[in-house]
């Protein structure tokens, strides 16, 4: 059973400046939140409740000005500098001792994900004890991604960083789950050409195992980016399109932690005094009454 959750939020955000040159690009707003709420969202709908939260050298202060623990959602946060991006792999190493020898769901701090059946296929993932899983989805462009080819059992075949030919179209999205020899298999890994650790490389030491599965968000579902300005933005408005219609938030942490019954009505009136007057501070308050 996976109980723990690492979210990746460093990395320099280069495709993002100037906007990122002060700013962690975790802590910009995706509409209405700050983009690390996504992610956080989906592993705390995973039931996910002991979250390490990695971040650039002297930015905890910044995050913990949001979210300063885990009290306010009952659930518990930590955070771990990473003094430069070493790969997504690095996550475990600079995670080691939080992991403590347990299985592990990493989740990237710039992913979106969103979907009716998601948390469903959340919770059926946290249940693996090994081997490791990957999260699937179909894209158009499949040279900027990390490209896996299945069998018919869901089991992966193939799985390749940023391939210029290829005939599959299903992205490795940055949702992990590994079970617990993740942090002694990292330990083996070298830098690639790019002098970075490769998640590719970390998720292929299972495949040889044959101990890599997948889980698919078909297209009913969504796993959208927000790598460039453009697509930052494109996802802005998907968040804003959905909410304005339905009146439902996405990502809104504190009715996700209200709805699996760890925190009490008395709490969100914390979080809504800690936010002040604001829009969030008004559907909180919806929440409860
Ligand atoms: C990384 C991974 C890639 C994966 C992607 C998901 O790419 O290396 O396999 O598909 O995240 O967001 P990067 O964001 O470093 O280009």
């Amino acid at each position: 059973m996976i109980k723990k959750g690492i979210i990746l939020a460093g990395g320099s955000g280069t495709r993002m400046s100037p906007i990122t040159k002060a700013v962690n690009k975790q802590l910009l707003p995706l509409y209405d939140k700050p983009l690390f709420f996504y992610p956080l969202s989906v592993l705390m709908l995973a039931q996910i409740k002991d979250i390490l939260i990695i971040v650039n050298k002297g930015q905890v202060d910044q995050f913990k000005k949001v979210l300063p623990n885990g009290n306010r959602l009952g659930i518990k946060i930590q955070y771990a500098e990473q003094d430069k991006p070493r790969g997504l792999p690095d996550a475990f190493l600079v995670g080691e001792k939080f992991i403590n020898n347990q299985p592990v769901s990493l989740i990237l701090g710039d992913n979106f994900f969103y979907g009716q059946s998601l948390t469903k296929k959340l919770i059926e993932c946290t249940k693996l004890t090994n081997g490791a899983k990957v999260f699937l989805h179909p894209v158009r462009k499949p040279s900027l991604y990390g490209i896996a080819t299945i069998n018919k059992k869901n089991k992966i075949t193939k799985i390749i960083e940023k391939p210029k030919k290829t005939n599959s179209n299903l992205a490795v999205t940055g949702l992990y789950f590994f079970d617990n020899k993740v942090v002694n298999f990292c330990k083996f890994l070298k830098p690639s050409k790019r002098n970075e650790l490769e998640i590719v490389d970390l998720l292929n030491k299972y495949k040889k195992n044959n101990k890599l599965t997948a889980e698919i968000i078909g297209r009913g579902g969504a796993w959208l980016d927000t790598g460039s300005i453009e697509n930052f933005n494109d996802t802005a408005n998907f968040v804003a399109s959905i909410e304005n219609r339905q009146g439902f938030k996405i990502g809104c942490l504190e009715e996700i932690a209200f709805n699996n019954n760890w925190i009490s009505k008395k709490t969100i009136k914390d979080s809504i005094n800690f936010y002040g007057n604001c829009d969030y501070s008004k559907y909180l308050y919806s929440i409860i009454n």
